[in-house]
């Protein structure tokens, strides 16, 4: 894909007709930086889901709440979580939660937080809504099964797991963080474990995915694979 690959891709008027790319892997495979960067790129709206998974764990933190609790979906049902900034800020009832959302205590605790279903489907009704409004760059890991099953395009992306180790090993050193490259496969292999193997809408790939393994490529190369594939086939 690389060879055929023009440097600098013209931005496509996604307005035009509306977009909805969803994007789903798991983590450390790029999708995230990937899809802000499609979306830059064609003009639409990105869209971090786990940004409201990791929300709603600020909520059941600072209520005290289990992630089971009735009182936490309630507080769900009635709270705003909006993104500004194109998904660079996370609102939380208007307040900026950007910073508190990737806390350590929330890293820990955000998969038991995404695996209850009823806190899912408030999360899910919310990103259809957004998805709704207008041209649309999702990722996640039930954006292309479940939240936008018929996303005009639907990609996997996936690399090996001692790739996505480096890459997440990378990331905390540059935020000063200790650790060894085995205990982040470890914690990695971890995280996979819990979002295949969910009863609730488990990470897996769509049948009408295309999945692209991005253990050798650059986010360059990822990027503009999908925006090619989208300028093609309109
Ligand atoms: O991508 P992330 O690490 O910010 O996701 C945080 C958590 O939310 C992680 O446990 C996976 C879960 N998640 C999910 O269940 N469904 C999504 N669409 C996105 C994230």
């Amino acid at each position: 894909m690389e060879k055929n690959q023009p440097s600098a891709q013209p931005v496509i008027a996604a307005a035009a007709r509306q977009l909805t790319i969803a994007i789903d892997g798991p983590a450390g495979s790029g999708k995230s930086t990937v899809a802000r960067r499609v979306a830059e790129k064609l003009g639409c709206l990105y869209l971090d889901s786990g940004a409201m998974y990791r929300a709603v764990t600020v909520l059941a933190i600072r209520h005290k709440l289990p992630a089971g609790s009735p009182k936490l979906t309630a507080l769900v049902q009635e709270c705003h979580i909006k993104f500004a900034d194109n998904g660079k800020t996370v609102l939380l009832d208007s307040e900026d939660v950007t910073t508190c959302i990737r806390t350590p205590a929330v890293n820990k605790q955000v998969a038991d937080v995404a695996k209850i279903p009823e806190i899912r489907k408030e999360i899910v009704k919310h990103q259809q809504r957004i998805g709704a409004e207008g041209s649309i760059v999702a990722e996640g890991r039930d954006l292309t099964t479940i939240v936008f099953p018929d996303a005009n395009f639907k990609f996997y992306l996936d690399a090996s797991v001692t790739e996505r180790a480096r890459r997440r090993l990378a990331e905390l050193r540059s935020q000063n963080v200790q650790t060894t490259l085995d205990e982040v496969e470890a914690e990695i292999r971890m995280r996979d474990e819990k979002d295949t193997s969910r009863e609730h809408s488990p990470l897996r790939e769509a049948e009408d995915a295309i999945v692209v393994d991005t253990t050798h490529k650059t986010i360059d190369e990822v990027v503009n694979f999908i925006v090619a594939q989208v300028q093609v086939s309109r």
